[in-house]
């Protein structure tokens, strides 16, 4: 048999921002003999995650993340179906996830790490495993609960930067549902701002390339800003964290303008002196260290789903090839909500 995959050709370099000939497409023979243990699975849905950028990054090694090796298949959070199977956990038809599912059509995985899903929970919509009840919502849900400190009642606004991204157009409407008073949404198109105020409920969006985005902000947070789930970093997050009040919560989610920099990120100093006067932490918390708190979250965030309480947006890109594309697009902003690349018809 033989299978489509993407491998990785050339890496980007630090300081470069990556290009579609990063990624080549290849066709290539396919083993069909399963190991005890194993199944062979059809691909169905991969996640488009700003973190698949450190994998191209030689650098990287040595963090949690595995990095993407040259001329070898590159991977992602994944959605498949199982199609044959020797592994006593998994059947026929059963609907996996895999944290490192790699790019091609057909894959033959190891049981062990591979995550049964139950379709009935999201009404078939599978591809929300990998959105609202996926590491962006899990995300979402968890940083607000361990870093934002929302208090019903008390009145807070909340600002986010990246906002009708996946985790950011989440992020908004679950600020909302454990208690904010007023939503703010800051991202890079004024079809944005319209998703984020006439369907996700934010009270206001702002573009951030329009000008004047301190003066904006201040019109919108009078008494200044409460909670700042911090997506992009940069200029964006100097100027919210100039508008945050005295001992006020910042949820440090990602920093995506960085991402083609070498990490450690530079702080701007005046920020951290912002930072330090009104006694705000600021410490990135990284999803997989709760892995603890995933099964309630998942049911909070189903629960929600259910009761049309969640709004969960996808932008889907179509076929294995366009996976590169559909990466790049999401970096430079092409989607609102999860970007997703559909491999097949289930
Ligand atoms: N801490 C964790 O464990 C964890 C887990 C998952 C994700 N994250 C982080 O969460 C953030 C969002 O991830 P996501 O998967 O939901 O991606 P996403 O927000 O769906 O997509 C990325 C978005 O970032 C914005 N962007 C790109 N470059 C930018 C720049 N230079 N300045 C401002 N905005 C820029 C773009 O929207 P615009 O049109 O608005 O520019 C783009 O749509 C990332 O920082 C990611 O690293 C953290």
């Amino acid at each position: 048999m033989k299978i489509k995959r993407i491998v990785l050709a050339s890496r980007p370099g630090i300081d470069k921002a990556p290009v579609l000939e990063n990624f080549r497409l290849e066709e290539t023979d396919f083993p069909e003999n399963l190991a005890d243990g194993q199944v062979l699975a059809k691909t169905l849905y991969l996640s488009m995650d700003p973190y698949l950028r450190y994998c191209m990054n030689e650098e990287s090694a040595g963090s949690f993340l595995l990095i993407w090796n040259i001329s070898e298949v590159v991977f992602s959070n994944g959605i498949g179906v199982v199609e044959q199977s020797r592994s006593s956990q998994f059947k026929v038809g059963d609907i996996i996830l895999y944290f490192n599912w790699p790019w091609q059509t057909k894959c033959i995985l190891d049981d062990g790490s591979l995550k049964k899903l139950d379709p009935s929970l999201v009404d078939g919509h599978v591809s929300h495993y990998l959105g609202l009840l996926g590491t962006t919502g899990l995300t979402s849900l968890i940083g607000i609960k361990l870093q934002g400190h929302v208090t019903p009642g008390a009145n807070q606004t909340m600002v986010i930067s990246g906002a009708a991204g996946g985790c950011g157009s989440l992020a908004g409407q679950i600020g909302r549902l454990l208690g904010c008073t007023r939503i703010i949404g800051i991202c890079g198109t004024n079809e944005k701002c319209a998703v984020l105020t006439s369907e996700l409920g934010f009270d206001e969006a702002l573009n951030y390339k329009m000008p004047g985005l301190a003066y904006k902000l201040k019109a919108c947070c009078p008494n200044g800003v409460d909670i700042y789930f911090h997506n992009v970093g940069g200029e964006i997050s100097d100027i919210v964290i100039s508008q945050m009040k005295k001992n006020s919560h910042l949820v440090l989610c990602g920093q995506i303008s960085q991402y083609n920099k070498a990490p450690p990120f530079d702080i701007d100093p005046q920020t951290e002196t912002n930072l330090k006067e009104c006694n705000i932490a600021r410490e990135l918390f990284l999803l997989p260290d709760y892995s603890d708190q995933f099964e309630s979250a998942t049911l909070e965030l189903s629960e929600w789903l259910r009761a049309g309480k969640l709004k969960a947006r996808e932008t889907i890109f179509h076929g294995l090839e366009n996976a590169p594309g559909a990466f790049l697009s999401m970096m430079k902003g092409g989607n609102i909500g999860k970007q997703i690349v559909q491999v097949a018809e289930q």
